[in-house]
């Protein structure tokens, strides 16, 4: 209900005239330097827009004459221009037809391209001059020559003050700050809440306006509340102090009508989303921007040139590689924790393909590679020794299944267990968990020879800092005679029987992710499956040791059809050969990187006969269940197989 007298509107009117009639004298007297004088007097006027706009709803007082007198008065330090029954009138048209490109006034900035929006911002009269020219026959007569009177007389005090040499004063005093007011007025009041919204007051009232949540402690005063604009659209007679109490009261309602709602950073929210972030939020209080993982947009894994942007030393025999993705191939490099690329390039005569888990967070925009020295390995020793920023390398698509889904809301205990370079992907997923699920916490077991050839140390220190209370390290070293005694050695049964006794408890343990050696891995899984952990629970990748599979015996030829990248084709497979091996000898450009059944970068879907895989380190019980299979270990055990690599 519009209240006898508005207090709040009386309290900043007050305090804006109050304002401004300071900044004025004390410009006056040379008590203020011209920014100053500016920046307060738009501030002033800004403000008794605020005034203008209630009163020009009627909600500063039920007594009708109370909002003229206030609104008139506005008007005149805001646009003196037009009269405020004018602008009552043509704001009341932007309420109907609101985003209407024909009818809305307002639409001239909401409707801005992005590159206009510095000049529009500045000229948000325009619009309403230019609109109520062309309904000047409907108006009253009394308001029209209200309207000339002000224009009239705004134009003689402009020229007086040209003609007396005083033009620059009265720009100091007004035309700059009113500008300026203008601009921010444009920005806060209509380009905020209605740009990019595609449904009309007149389609859907709902959504044609939206609040912008979160940070209320600063954005409601700032703005004066126009962050829940929404509310003032659906019932625009309510004073601007009691928009946020309003939408608490009847938010449920509004959800149900699918509320148009984004949050301080510009992510917009469905009813659903929002009803999560406010429990996210509420509960942490905290409004951080929530960047999700999300896998690649490619259908396919897909090879493309990607420049390095940095190659930076970690130990002595490893260094880290940061890749500078063009914008346009962000959507196919986004990626999930535990998710790796594979690198091709042609070193010499020779082609070469390695496979590397992605060490950067998810969560940033980053992403990053480290390459870990292998004596006698032509990609590792090329990147340590002469791969500098600015050369480029084919980069295939993200892919790997290494991760787990994260959720904000979810509150989990997750250990992982590395050696030497087997961090890599365990340090993006880390990173990616703790940023995301800001309730969850973190063990590593990490295991090297000693701190020098520990990769990512100071990283990881960093990491232990920042999130002191949820990351825990656990640092095993085998050959570091300082270390503490019962954290030598090397990762093995022993040691993590040891380690479940003083730190770990296998039933407070949600996730465990495993990542070095094939019989450090293989062996820890299998102790953990031992003690009761579920398969599902214990993700496991392998870098290095496992055994390429032999040709195999036994297997007849067949016929397979294979879809890739949105097209079928048909291959002769031979007797022995794997499908992938019939794909590429056919020419096509089937994904692939360790050829041993580790990386899961050669996953295909059944969709029609059978095949018998030789060995599988990469997809877990659930994957294979629903139909897919590393197609670099898979032999046809029927006539005809069909397999699908964009599945
Ligand atoms: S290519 Fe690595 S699992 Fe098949």
């Amino acid at each position: 209900m519009v209240p006898a007298i508005s207090w709040p509107v009386v309290g900043i009117f007050s305090g804006a005239i109050g304002v401004f009639t300071f900044s004025t004298w004390a410009a006056l007297t040379d008590g203020l330097p011209a920014p100053a004088t500016v920046l307060l007097s738009a501030t002033a006027i800004f403000v008794l827009f605020t005034v203008l706009h209630d009163a020009a709803h009627y909600s500063v007082s039920t007594h009708r004459w109370v909002n003229v007198a206030f609104g008139r008065v506005a008007m005149l330090f805001v646009s003196p221009l037009i009269s405020f029954k004018s602008f009552a009138f043509i704001h009341i048209e932007h309420h109907r037809n609101t985003n209407d490109d024909e009818n809305d006034p307002d639409h001239f900035v909401s409707g801005a391209p992005w590159w206009q929006v510095p000049v529009r911002f500045p000229l948000m009269d325009v619009p309403y001059l230019s609109f109520l020219v062309r309904n000047v026959k409907l108006r009253p007569r009394a308001e029209v020559l209200e309207t000339i009177f002000l224009m009239g007389t705004a134009v003689a005090v402009i020229l007086t003050c040209a003609f007396t040499g005083h033009l620059w004063t009265l720009a100091v005093l007004y035309l700059i700050p009113e500008r300026v007011a203008m601009f921010v007025l444009a920005w806060w009041f209509d380009w905020l809440p209605h740009h990019d919204l595609e449904d009309t007051q007149q389609e859907n009232r709902y959504r044609a306006t939206r609040n912008r949540v979160g940070s209320e402690w600063i954005l409601t005063p700032l703005l004066l509340s126009q962050n829940y604009h929404l509310v003032h659209h659906l019932h625009p007679s309510i004073p601007f102090h009691r928009y946020v109490a309003a939408w608490r009261r009847n938010e449920e309602a509004y959800l149900e009508r699918e509320a148009a709602i984004g949050t301080v950073f510009g992510q917009q929210l469905n009813p659903d989303e929002y009803r999560d972030w406010k429990r996210l939020n509420g509960k942490l209080a905290r409004l951080l921007p929530l960047r999700m993982p999300t896998r690649s947009s490619a259908h396919a894994a897909v090879f493309h040139s990607v420049p390095v942007a940095s190659v930076d030393r970690l130990t002595d025999d490893s260094v880290l590689i940061h890749f500078g993705v063009p914008d346009d191939l962000r959507d196919q490099f986004s990626f999930e924790p535990g998710q790796h690329v594979t690198v091709r390039t042609d070193l010499g005569d020779e082609g070469v393909r390695r496979n590397y888990s992605i060490c950067s967070s998810a969560t940033s925009n980053a992403l990053a590679i480290a390459v870990k020295h292998i004596p006698g390995g032509a990609f590792s020793t090329f990147a340590m020794e002469e791969l500098r920023a600015g050369h480029t390398l084919e980069l295939m698509t993200p892919t790997g299944f290494f991760g787990t889904p994260l959720h904000p809301l979810a509150t989990k205990n997750y250990v992982a267990i590395a050696a030497g370079s087997g961090i890599t992907p365990v340090l993006s997923i880390l990173q990616t968990a703790l940023d995301v699920e800001t309730e969850s916490r973190f063990t590593l077991v990490y295991g090297n020879r000693d701190s020098d050839s520990t990769m990512f140390r100071d990283k990881l220190d960093d990491l232990e800092a920042r999130y002191a209370d949820r990351l825990r390290i656990i640092h095993v070293r085998s050959r570091d005679p300082r270390h503490p005694e019962h954290l030598r050695g090397r990762i093995d049964r022993a040691k993590l029987d040891q380690l479940f006794g003083s730190n770990l408890s296998l039933s407070f343990v949600d996730e465990w992710f495993l990542c070095g050696p094939v019989e450090m891995v293989t062996d820890l899984r299998g102790l953990l499956l031992e003690r009761g952990a579920e398969p599902d629970r214990v993700h496991m990748e392998l870098f290095h040791g496992y055994l390429k599979p032999k040709v195999a015996d036994g297997f007849s030829p067949a016929t397979v059809a294979v879809n890739l990248r949105g097209r079928q084709h048909e291959v002769s497979l031979a007797a022995g050969d794997t499908v992938l091996e019939s794909a590429l000898k056919a020419g096509l450009n089937a994904p692939y990187a360790c050829l041993g059944g580790a990386c899961g970068t050669c996953k295909a879907k059944v969709l029609l006969g059978s095949v018998a895989m030789e060995q599988n380190f990469a997809l877990s019980p659930a994957v294979v269940e629903a139909g897919y299979v590393l197609t670099c270990q898979s032999h046809p055990t029927s006539d005809e197989v069909h397999v699908d690599y964009d599945a």
